[in-house]
This record gives C-alpha cells, structure tokens and sequence, in this order.
C-alpha cells in the first residue's frame, strides 16, 4: 500500500502540483472530461509516476465520494490538490456555482474526514475573490461554515443576486478562501493542512478560453500591466504547493496564497486601477 494523492482536475495546475509533490505516491486522477485525467495519467506514467485516472464531477456529492472510496482502495489519502474548475467564459452561472463552490465545499468536507495524520490539501482559489468587494462579517460566516447541502440556498448566492458568470465565480472563489479557513480547524484535529493559493493570469487551456473570450482583452492587459508584465506558468504555482505541502509549510494552514505577478496589487493601486490609476 502507498500514500494517495488525490487529484482533481487535469490541468496544467493540478498536473505541475502532482508531479512536484507526487512521487514515490498512488496519484489518483479525476476528471469530468476522462480522457484530460488519461491524457494527464499517460504522461505522468510514463515520467515514472504511479498514477491511475477516474471521472469524477466535482459537482456531484456521489462522485466525489466514489474517487475517495476508489482512492482507498489504493492505502491512505495523505495529500489532496483540488484544481477542478470551470472558469466565467466556460460555463453559466449554475454550473461556476455548482462545481466552483459547492463541489469544492464537499470535496473539503469529505477529504477532510479521511485525511492522513501529517497530511496536506491545496485547493485552487483565484484572484478574482481578491478583486471583489469586501463581503459582510455575516457573509463571510455564512460561506465559511453553512453545511455544503445549504450552500446554494444562501440569500448572497441566489440567481436574483448574482450579476454575471465573473461574480458567480469570485464569490465562489471568494467562498473558497472562506471553506479553507473553516476546514484547517476540523483538519488539524485530525494533524492535517489545508491551504488555497489564488493564482493570477497562468497559461493554461482556462486561460487561453478566457483570451479568446469576451472578457479577452481585459485579461490581457491584466498581465501586461501586472507588476510581472507577464502570465504565470502553473510550474510557478506548483512552487507555492510545494511549501504549503511540504514539511516546510508546517505552521501555514486556513492561508490562502495570491500569486498573481502582482495584479491586485495594481488594480487597487496602480495601472490596473478601474477608471485610472497611475
Ligand atoms: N489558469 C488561470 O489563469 C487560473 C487563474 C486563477 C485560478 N485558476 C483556477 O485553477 C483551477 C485549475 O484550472 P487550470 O487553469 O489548470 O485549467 P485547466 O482547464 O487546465 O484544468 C481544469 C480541469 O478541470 C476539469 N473540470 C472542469 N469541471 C470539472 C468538474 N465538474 N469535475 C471535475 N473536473 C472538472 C476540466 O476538465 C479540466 O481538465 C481552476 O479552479 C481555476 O479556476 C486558474
């Protein structure tokens, strides 16, 4: 029996974090889309990782609870990397809603009561919950701690009060930070960490949807007039995950990391500053 690493979402983050911190582990793979979680297995495997590829929809409780029985099955789950997401130009309000926040409200909970003594979790947030608006005390509460089942009926995340897919998805975001925080109390009973990292503009299949997507234009002047003057790479992600995960991290937990070249930094101060700025 190995340590398992469960990984959701095959993308270029999840797949950077998996191979930084994967090896000598049962990495266990779920998608929606299979063939990314195959395509990702097949690189992996063949890279000298021991990975196994799965479906899953990280916005269906019963599927999340069959990648964590399937990943059992392998011995115990000492490390979670969630980076499942769908972004606002990819799906509608129901959809950023239901795997954005909900699913990953679950997969917390549900990791979060099998994890491993001396474990670790990282959960992929974004930027975009830093960008909006402070919420009120009582809608912070209400995201960190509502039981998942409850989450979606929240007067604050009703159809009526969201305005658009981006603000679907920064308060999903924004409740993922929020997730993280309540869930390091409940982990660390159990000697185990979890993190968020909220990454800026990173080069990924998501990303390149967003550059080709309404909003296109928006996100690349973002980076051009990020401090960085660039996107990131997922492997510059992967660097964060790899403190956060490692032993080295062990007093960081309930944090969420922003490693976005230093975009809200400029959109609240500098360049990037609505209707302005320097
Ligand atoms: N790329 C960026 O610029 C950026 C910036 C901030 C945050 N993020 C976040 O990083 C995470 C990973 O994104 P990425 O950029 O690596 O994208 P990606 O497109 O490379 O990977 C995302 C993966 O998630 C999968 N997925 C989508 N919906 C799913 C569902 N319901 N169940 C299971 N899997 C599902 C997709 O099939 C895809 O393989 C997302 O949560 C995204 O919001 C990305």
């Amino acid at each position: 029996m190995k340590d398992v690493m469960i990984l959701t979402g095959a993308g270029q983050i999840g797949m950077a974090i998996a191979r930084r911190m994967g090896y000598g582990m049962k990495i266990v793979i779920g998608d929606k889309r299979v063939e990314n979680a195959q395509a990702v297995s097949k690189i992996m495997n063949e890279a000298g990782f021991d990975t196994a590829a799965m479906e899953m929809d990280l916005s269906s409780r019963a599927s999340i609870q069959n990648l964590i029985a399937k990943a059992k099955e392998y011995g115990d789950i000492s490390m979670l990397v969630n980076a499942a997401g769908v972004s606002p130009s990819q799906a509608p309000i129901e959809a950023i809603l239901k795997v954005d926040l909900y699913g990953t409200a679950v997969l917390l909970e549900k990791v979060g009561k099998v994890i491993k003594r001396g474990g670790a979790g990282v959960t992929i947030s974004s930027q975009s919950g830093h960008r909006m608006p402070a919420l009120s005390a009582e809608a912070d509460a209400q995201l960190a701690t509502t039981p998942p089942e409850e989450l979606l009926g929240l007067e604050i995340l009703k159809p009526e009060n969201i305005r658009d897919t981006l603000h679907a998805y920064q308060m999903a975001k924004r409740c993922n930070e929020k997730r993280v925080m309540a869930e390091a109390v409940k982990w660390g009973e159990r000697g185990a960490r979890i993190n968020s990292i909220s990454p800026g503009i990173v080069v990924t299949p998501l990303a390149i949807d967003e550059f080709n997507g309404p909003r296109g234009d928006f996100y690349k002047n973002m980076f051009a007039k990020c401090p960085a003057g660039r996107p990131g790479t997922a492997d510059e992600i992967a660097n964060v995950a790899e403190l956060l995960m490692s032993s080295r991290g062990a007093f960081i937990t309930g944090a969420d990391f922003l490693v976005d070249g230093g975009a809200t930094a400029s959109y609240f101060y500098g360049p990037l500053k609505p209707g302005g700025g320097r």
